[in-house]
């Protein structure tokens, strides 16, 4: 039957998306599959059915697209998709709650604190740095590819910090600065069934892995296999894998860590659960250092398309 892939849609994250459906789409008409570019920004969605298409892979990032209110329409109009269902991509997309649910669940998190619009307009330029320490990390609870993100070296820096991450989300997160190496660890599946690709190390020039060098930079590094002693990678992996299933997360998503230099305790710092395909992004870079190409890699994420 007609496929559908969700690409583009009205987040700030929608040029990236461009680039992932272009990749899927390629990907699974050159396996044969019916595939269609389809963008909710331009579109009702309601079309999908109209038009007869019985299946939808997403390629959306951020705000309706990657945190469950697509998911919620697609489950309305009885269109199987690829990912996670709604709760668990809700529940990803916000920073907060999924640190929430992995405290909860013993899981390493950096500690944080998140102000809400009330909170921004209070004195919080010493408190937050006091409380957190310095240099610390500013972005909005819900967004992707380091949009507004900001890395605070100073309580001069703070105040500026938040008036950006805020004009992506009205709640702020503000999170403990990990130092040590920054990596990526995609996860396909569903629960028992979920596995860990290889962990991805990233090299950023200076550690500034941000939205430049996640996309139109040819200086950061990605080293698959990781290089990371073998006890460290399967422990990410086990780390990754238990943070996934406890989202409730399933087909694929990605978690990113850091690993504190001083003691190689990792820390979780979020999951994606509709990650980026494009020609730079991480999961297909893991998948193909398993033995799965993109193609394969589209077909399979297509397969388990469900409600
Ligand atoms: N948010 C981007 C697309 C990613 O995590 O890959
Ligand atoms: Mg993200």
């Amino acid at each position: 039957g007609k496929v559908a892939v969700l690409m583009g849609g009205s987040s700030a994250e929608r040029p990236v998306s461009l680039m992932s459906g272009e990749g899927v789409l390629k990907a699974l008409r050159s396996r044969g599959v019916d595939a269609h570019a389809f963008d909710p920004a331009e579109r009702d969605l309601g079309d999908l059915k109209r038009e007869g298409f019985d299946r939808c892979f997403i390629a959306l990032h951020g705000r309706h697209g990657e945190d469950g209110t697509v998911q919620g329409a697609l489950e309305l109009l009885g269109i199987p998709y690829t990912g996670s269902g709604v709760m668990a991509s809700a529940v990803a997309m916000d920073k907060v709650m999924t640190k929430r649910v992995w405290l909860a669940e013993g899981l390493p998190t950096p500690r944080w604190r998140c102000l809400s619009t009330e909170e921004q307009g209070r004195d919080i330029v010493r408190e937050v740095p006091d409380a957190l320490g310095l240099p610390l990390i500013v972005k909005p609870a819900r967004e992707g590819s380091s949009f507004g993100v900001t890395k605070v070296r100073g309580y001069s820096g703070m105040q500026e910090a938040v008036t950006l991450a805020a004009q992506y989300d009205p709640d702020v997160l503000c999170e403990e600065f990990i130092d040590g190496d920054e990596v990526t660890c995609p996860v396909l599946g569903e629960g028992e069934a979920s596995a860990a690709l290889p962990v991805i190390r990233i090299q950023a020039p200076d550690g500034n892995y941000d939205f430049e060098h996640k996309y139109y930079s040819e200086d950061t590094r990605y080293l698959v296999p990781s290089g990371l002693p073998e006890n460290e990678e399967r422990e990410i992996q086990r780390i990754v894998v238990a943070a996934y299933r406890a989202l409730g997360c399933r087909g694929w998503g990605r978690a990113d860590l850091m690993i504190r230099a001083s003691d190689r305790k990792p820390f979780l710092l979020e999951m994606n659960t509709s990650p980026g395909m494009t020609g730079h992004s991480l999961v297909p870079q893991s998948a193909k250092a398993a033995g799965i190409s993109y193609e394969d890699l589209c077909l399979r994420l297509l397969a388990g398309a469900t409600l």
